[in-house]
């Protein structure tokens, strides 16, 4: 694997950013089909690119439940404090996430209805759903910030597009 991974520019924007970002992960990625490579790899590499990140990683559908007809989130490779291990679809912003198929960008998790709250310190959040080639959803991608409104539309626009070009190419 000869891919060098750029240092993240001083002063670029964040649009900048995840363009940078997202050809990393593209060619570290090149040939892997392994999913828990693929996500390990986009946590590190999302953790470089953004240091501020607090929590970082994904919860990914379990298999075994969903074959008994239970929809449920389990902890997939993440980056940050101790996360919880299962959420249902449906509770919290991860579950929200996952049952609506749609990215949910909270500005103030304290002021979420459902919030699941695994470290207190978190603020707000962004969690974007994770399709694989025939649509379904196979997990949500979570990121806490310590900050108050830390995610827009560029950050949903940039993480739609890595894990469009990995798991639903
Ligand atoms: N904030 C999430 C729970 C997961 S953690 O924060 C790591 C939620 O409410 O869905």
């Amino acid at each position: 694997m000869a891919v060098i991974v750029q240092a993240p520019v001083e002063g670029a924007s964040k649009v900048e950013i995840y363009q940078q970002l997202k050809r990393d992960v593209l060619a570290v990625l090149e040939g892997e089909p392994d999913r828990v490579a693929q996500m390990a790899t986009i946590v590190c590499l999302c953790v470089q690119a953004f240091p501020n990140w607090f929590w970082t990683g994904f919860y990914v559908v379990d298999r075994v439940k969903k074959a008994a007809g239970i929809d449920e989130l389990v902890v997939g490779p993440y980056s940050g404090t101790l996360g919880c291990l299962r959420i249902a679809f449906g509770r919290g912003v991860c579950g929200a996430a996952a049952a609506t198929r749609t990215t949910q960008i909270v500005e103030d998790v304290h002021a979420f209805p459902d919030h699941i709250a695994c470290d207190s310190r978190s603020s707000s959040e962004i969690v974007v759903p994770v399709f694989d080639k025939a649509g379904e959803v196979i997990a949500v991608f979570d990121v806490d910030s310590e900050q108050f409104s830390t995610f827009d539309e560029t950050d949903r626009d940039g993480l739609e597009a890595i894990m469009q070009a990995i798991f639903a190419a």
